[in-house]
Order: C-alpha cells, then structure tokens, then sequence
C-alpha cells in the first residue's frame, strides 16, 4: 500500500491506488484550496510531486498547466492520482500566511535595530 507524505506539514497517510491527491489530502486533513469540487476546473488546487509517479496527465490538465508547471512537477491535485509508488507532495502555503509571515520579520528586524 503506497504512502503519501504531504509538506509541509509532513502529514503521511496510506493509499489505495486510484485515489486522487485531493481526495488523500481530505482524509490527511491537509488543506488544499478548490473551488470546483475537483472538476479541474478552478485550477486552486495546484501541488508539487516532489517523489515518485502519479498518474499522466488528464485531458484537462494537459489543457490547463502550462509547460513551466509540468517541467516542475505540478499538478492538479484533483486529477492526479496516486498508483503504486509511495509520493511526497507539496502543497504551496497561502500567499497570505507568507506575507503575513514576511511582516512579522520585517518588525522583528527593526525592533532589533531600536
Ligand atoms: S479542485 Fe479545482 S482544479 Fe482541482
């Protein structure tokens, strides 16, 4: 039973091939944006397969990554699915919790130099 290890959180779960990523990333309790209820159309749910092979594109992604995103290994986590080879995901974190977190160094920054 292949195992999927999301980052980063490191949260690993075991598989059944055939699952979606989207689908393990619910039972995972990991958040991965959608809007489109994994029809692939919303395009939120983009991911990194950092290790090992998941299924070849879908017809829709073909259509929807650009050829920068496959060259680097992105994907929908809706229509990637998990076959025999245990994976490392990695779900981008939300833009705003990176400029949150960019801000809060900036203060701490200047609150060193006072
Ligand atoms: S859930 Fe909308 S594109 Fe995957």
């Amino acid at each position: 039973m292949p195992k999927v290890t999301f980052f980063p959180s490191k949260k690993t779960i075991k598989a059944r091939p055939g699952q979606t990523v989207l689908q393990l990333s619910r039972v995972a309790r990991v958040a991965i944006p959608t809007r489109c209820d994994g029809n692939a159309a919303c395009l939120l749910c983009k991911v990194t397969i950092e290790k090992g092979t998941v299924s070849s594109l879908s017809a829709s992604e073909e259509r929807k990554l650009s050829e920068r995103d496959r060259a680097r290994g992105i994907r929908l986590a809706c229509q990637a699915r998990v076959l025999e080879e245990d994976l490392i995901v990695r779900v981008p974190e939300s833009r705003l919790k990176s400029v949150v977190e960019k801000a809060l160094e900036r203060q701490r920054l200047e609150e060193e130099e006072w």
